[in-house]
C-alpha cells in the first residue's frame, strides 16, 4: 500500500512532437518571434550570418539605428547600416525591430555639445523621429520609441538631454516628453508597434511601478503605446520569478504586448573568456525559467537576446570578468542555454500520452512546482509495476536523456527501458535510478545518450525494480523526461 501523504509526483515529459530544429521553428509553435540584436559590421562573417538566418525570426540593430550611427550630423542621416540589416532580415523572412528613437545615451556630440535650446531640441527630435521611423515605415514592425527613461532609484524620470538637460520643453513635467515622443512616432508610422523599453523593470519594484503607472496613464488618455520591452540583462542569480510573473500579469492587464528585448546572462569567466560547466548549467536554467514565465502570457510576443554568439557581446567589454552571456559560444556552437530555450519551446504544454501503466491509477496533476507543466502521480505497489510514455522522436540523432525527478522518502528504484512503438522489445537504458531522499529534492538526472535506430514513436518505460532500503513503498516521482539533441 502506498503512502498517500507522500504521493509521488510524476510530471510529464516535455518532448518534441513535431520537428522543430531551430529556435525560430520552435518559436513559431507559439507564434513567438525569436529575436536577436545584430550588427551590420558582422554580416561579412558567414558563421554569423548562417546562424542568424537559421535560428532567428527577428532582428534588431544593436547599434546601427542609434542616433550616433543614423544621424551623425545635424543635417545628415545615414541609413547604410540599418538598410543593410533590413535587407538581410527581409531576405531571410525575419521581422525587424527598431532601436531606439529616444535615449539618454548613444547620442552624437553635435547634439550633446550643440548648446541647443529646448525649442530647437524639440524640432531636432521631431525631425529625427519622423525621418527615421518614416524611412522604415512598413519595414520595421515595432520600435523602441523611448529607451531607459525612468531613473533607477525611486522611479522618477531620468535626467537626459531630452527631459531636463535642457529637455524639449517639458522639464520637470514627468513623463510628458515621453508622451510627446510616442505621439511623434505614431505620426511618423501609423502601423508600427510602439514600445517603451527599459532594464531593471522585470520584477515589481519602484522603477517598474513607475513604468506601469506611465503606461496605464498613457492607455487611459489615448497616448499611443503598444508594448513594454523588458531588457532582461540578468546575473546568474536570476530573478524573483514570482515577482516577474506578477509584474507581467499587471502589465499585460493594461492591454499591451510584452517582449523580452535584450536578454543576456552575465557569467564569470576566466582570462580566456571561459565559464565553468556548472555556471553554464545555471545560466541555462536562468534562460529557461524566464522564458517559462513569459510563455504563460498570450501578450508575450517576442523573446530576444542581446546578440546570439559570445563572439559578439557587449558583456565582456562593459562588465570585465564576465562573459559567456548568449546562446551560442564563440565558435557558434549551441550552449546549454540554447538547448534549454529550444527544448522548452518545442515541448511546452505537450503532455506525453501514457500508453500503458500498471499499479494504482496514475493521476494528472497541474501546477507542479518543478517543471511548471502538467504532471502525473503514479503510486506503484510492487516490483514490476511500470509506467510507459509514448515519445515521438523527430530525428535519428543522439539525444541526451534527462529525467527530472522528485526524490523523497517512500520512493522506490526504477529502471528505464525503451522500445519502438508497437513492439515489446525493451532495452534497458542507463542504470537503475534510486529516488530516495530523506528530504524532498528535485533533481535532473542524466541517463546516458540515447540514439534511436529510426525516428518516430518510442515507448519509454519506467519499471519498479525494488524498494529503497529506507523507504516504505515503491512509488516513483519522475518529474519529466527531456531529450536534448546532441
Ligand atoms: C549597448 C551595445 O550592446 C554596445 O555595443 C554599445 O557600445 C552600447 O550599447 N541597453 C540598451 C542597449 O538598450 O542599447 C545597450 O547596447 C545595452 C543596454
Amino acid at each position: 500500500m502506498t503512502t498517500t501523504g507522500l504521493a509521488a509526483l510524476l510530471l510529464v515529459a516535455l518532448l518534441p512532437k513535431a520537428p522543430a530544429q531551430t529556435l525560430r521553428a520552435a518559436g513559431d509553435k507559439h507564434q513567438l518571434l525569436m529575436g536577436t540584436a545584430a550588427g551590420y559590421g558582422s554580416l561579412n562573417d558567414t558563421n554569423y550570418t548562417t546562424t542568424l538566418a537559421r535560428e532567428y525570426s527577428q532582428l534588431q540593430p544593436e547599434n546601427d539605428l542609434k542616433w550616433g550611427s543614423v544621424h551623425p550630423q545635424q543635417s545628415t542621416f545615414n541609413f547604410t547600416n540599418g538598410d543593410g540589416l533590413q535587407a538581410f532580415a527581409a531576405a531571410h523572412s525575419m521581422k525587424m525591430r527598431g532601436h531606439t528613437l529616444v535615449w539618454y545615451q548613444g547620442n552624437p556630440s553635435w547634439l550633446t555639445s550643440g548648446g541647443f535650446t529646448p525649442a530647437q531640441l524639440s524640432t531636432i527630435l521631431q525631425t529625427h523621429i519622423s525621418t527615421v521611423a518614416g524611412h522604415y515605415q512598413g519595414k520595421i514592425y515595432a520600435w523602441d520609441v523611448v529607451n531607459e527613461a525612468i531613473a533607477d532609484a525611486g522611479g522618477g524620470v531620468r535626467s537626459s538631454i531630452w527631459y531636463d538637460s535642457p529637455g524639449i520643453g517639458f522639464a520637470g513635467q514627468g513623463t510628458k516628453y515621453i508622451e510627446q515622443a510616442f505621439r511623434w512616432a505614431r505620426a511618423a508610422d501609423a502601423n508600427a508597434l510602439l514600445f517603451y523599453n527599459d532594464y531593471g523593470i522585470e520584477v515589481v519594484n519602484p522603477k517598474s511601478t513607475a513604468v506601469y503607472n506611465m503606461v496605464k496613464d498613457f492607455k487611459n488618455r489615448g497616448v499611443p503605446i503598444d508594448g513594454v520591452g523588458f531588457q532582461a540583462h540578468l546575473p546568474l542569480s536570476s530573478l524573483d520569478l514570482a515577482s516577474f510573473d506578477t509584474n507581467l500579469q499587471r502589465f499585460t492587464a493594461l492591454g499591451i504586448q510584452v517582449q523580452i528585448t535584450e536578454m543576456d546572462v552575465k557569467v564569470p569567466v576566466d582570462a580566456n573568456g571561459n565559464a565553468t560547466a556548472a555556471d553554464l548549467t545555471t545560466e541555462a536554467n536562468v534562460y529557461r525559467s524566464v522564458l517559462n514565465v513569459c510563455l504563460k502570457y498570450p501578450q508575450f510576443t517576442a523573446f530576444q537576446t542581446w546578440g546570439f554568439t559570445d563572439a559578439h557581446s557587449w558583456i565582456p567589454g562593459s562588465y570585465p570578468g564576465y562573459g559567456a552571456a548568449l546562446p551560442f559560444d564563440k565558435n557558434y556552437q549551441p550552449k546549454p542555454c540554447y538547448w534549454q530555450i529550444r527544448d522548452l519551446l518545442q515541448n511546452q504544454a505537450e503532455v506525453l500520452p501514457i500508453a500503458a501503466s500498471s499499479g494504482q491509477a496514475a493521476r494528472t496533476v497541474t501546477d507542479v512546482s518543478y517543471s511548471g507543466g502538467e504532471g502525473i502521480v503514479f503510486d506503484s505497489v510492487a516490483v514490476g509495476n511500470y509506467l510507459t510514455f509514448t515519445v515521438n522522436l523527430p530525428e535519428v540523432r543522439p539525444y541526451d536523456v534527462r529525467l527530472g525527478v522528485k526524490k523523497f522518502v517512500g520512493r522506490g528504484i526504477c529502471q528505464l527501458a525503451v522500445a519502438a512503438a508497437g513492439t515489446t522489445n525493451y532495452t534497458n537504458h542507463g542504470s537503475p535510478i534510486d529516488l530516495f531522499s530523506a528530504a524532498a529534492s528535485f533533481e535532473e538526472i542524466d541517463v546516458n545518450t540515447f540514439t534511436p535506430g529510426t525516428a518516430g514513436d518510442k515507448l519509454f518505460r519506467f519499471t519498479v525494480t525494488g524498494k529503497n532500503a529506507q523507504s516504505s513503498d515503491y512509488s516513483l516521482a519522475i518529474d519529466y523526461i527531456r531529450l536534448i539533441p546532441q
